[in-house]
């Protein structure tokens, strides 16, 4: 009879019937010299194949291996009790052929995970290592999610703009620009597309993004990539706690759209089979009594000296603070001196800034937001103290003369979210291809 071409997702409809399926060899199993199981992956999923008889006696079929191309016919069976197959089903197959084969040899590099292997190595074969099972899953599971962000966004009427990723412009302060040269001047890759985001409240109300950003960061951390994708929202005519609730809202909604999704929760369920979705209210906590806490809790800082009002938090006892409260904690009210230049002073306390992250157990920050100045004056201030060109803004410096307006947003970084939900050791393992110092290949 004909054969339908399926993928193997829509297997599970054809039980019964005769299917032409695509794909490569994932696994490989020979039991005797008349039986032969394929697991075929398909990027949509594996299916579990049966070869018998001439089928295993072929020459193709002998010398056949791992991650070859091929093409099989045959009928879609429900596998008997006692059994397991992926989706209940095998293919009985009963002609294929190769569609190309493969050296072999380093078969294994696909399933491998990369905790337990040199790293570099999995990095330089990083398009292989995405063919794996868990590697695909957390790629899988970050298609989802992005969709899931998109989805929320525009449940709450947000439009979707994409800002230019070249510009001569900074927001996150010089040191971590990089520069590149633009027909005879500098341009810099973007560090965040905040300014711009900015610009368009006024034209098209409240707005998001996800595009990618580009930090020159000396650290090789576990969280920081140079290149990463960076989902920010921007509103306008909103206060302070406003801001709060809306950071609040998107991560328990996507979180729940992502449960609840029928291929992206068990994905997630098996990614991470102990996540907790988190409850509302997020911890609300002040920077002040995060220093008070790190001091009662004996955490110091590298010097070995307590910390004090001033400090910058580093990522070490930021993470020791965040997994000891084991919960979500929106930490705001940071001193103007060690945030950015665009936020605004507390009316009550203008020693701190109307600020806020958003602190994950087993990642830390993983969004970063604030209200924004909106005056002329006030820009021109916060210019001078970090000597920052006017000139060079004056996009940014209309949008205060050409009708100010209080707003507020954030960034959210896609890795560090993936991170926490799937529960990965590195955001690297959450990027398609990751850039970090030392690589930018393949
Ligand atoms: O805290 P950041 O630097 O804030 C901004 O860029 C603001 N202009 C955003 C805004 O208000 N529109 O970055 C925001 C988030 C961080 O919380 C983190 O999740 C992520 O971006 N991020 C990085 N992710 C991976 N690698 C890096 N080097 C990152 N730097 C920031
Ligand atoms: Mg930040």
């Amino acid at each position: 009879p004909a054969a339908t071409t399926v993928k193997i997702s829509h297997c599970s409809d054809y039980r019964g019937k005769r299917v032409k399926v695509y794909g490569w060899v994932h696994r490989l199993r020979v039991q005797g010299k008349d039986f032969m199981f394929i697991v075929l992956r398909d990027g949509t999923g594996f299916l579990q194949c049966v070869l018998t008889g001439r089928l295993c006696n072929t020459y193709d079929a002998i010398t056949l291996t791992l991650e070859t191309s091929v093409v099989l016919y045959g009928t879609v069976t429900a596998v008997p009790e006692g059994k397991s197959a992926p989706g209940g089903h095998e293919l009985i197959v009963d002609y294929w052929e190769v569609i190309s084969k493969a050296p072999g040899g380093n078969e294994a590099i696909s399933n491998k995970v990369s905790s337990d292997s040199d790293p570099s190595l999995l990095y330089n074969q990083r398009h292989l290592v995405i063919r794996g099972e868990t590697a695909s899953s957390v790629l899988k599971l970050r298609s989802y999610t992005v969709k899931a962000f998109r989805d929320y966004f525009d449940s709450i009427e947000y439009m979707e703009v994409t800002p230019p990723t070249l510009v001569q412009t900074m927001v996150e302060g010089g040191s971590t620009l990089f520069s590149l040269p633009y027909y005879g001047e500098t341009a810099y890759l973007t560090q965040s597309s905040q300014l711009y985001l900015e610009s368009c409240v006024p034209a098209l109300g409240n707005v998001f993004t996800i595009s990618q950003s580009y930090r020159a960061e000396k650290s090789h951390t576990r969280r920081h990539l140079a290149e990463y994708s960076h989902l920010e929202a921007e509103a306008g005519f909103i206060n302070f706690e406003d801001l709060l609730n809306l950071i609040e809202d998107l991560v328990c909604s996507v979180v729940d759209s992502v449960q609840k999704h029928p291929i992206a929760g068990p994905i997630l369920k098996q990614l991470n089979p102990n996540f907790v979705p988190p409850s509302r209210p997020f911890l609300r906590m002040e920077y002040k009594d995060a220093i008070t806490w790190l001091n009662e809790h004996g955490i110091k800082k590298e010097d070995g000296t307590d910390f004090v009002f001033g400090d910058d938090i580093p990522e070490s006892p930021e993470r020791q603070m965040t997994d000891a409260i084991n919960r979500p904690i929106l930490l705001n009210r940071f001193p103007g001196p060690i945030k950015a230049f665009y936020m605004p002073k507390c009316k009550d306390d203008p020693r701190v800034t109307e600020s806020v992250d958003l602190l994950m157990p087993n990642v830390g920050e993983i969004v970063g937001g604030s209200m924004r100045i909106s005056t002329l004056e006030q820009k021109l201030e916060a210019f001078k103290t970090q000597g920052l060109k006017p000139e060079e803004y004056h996009f940014y410096l209309d949008l205060g003369k050409y009708g100010g307006f209080p707003r507020g947003g954030f960034g959210l970084g896609i890795e560090r979210f993936m991170a926490w939900i799937a529960d990965r050791y590195t955001v690297r393992d959450c990027s398609l291809y990751p850039r970090f110092p030392g690589r930018c290949t393949p």
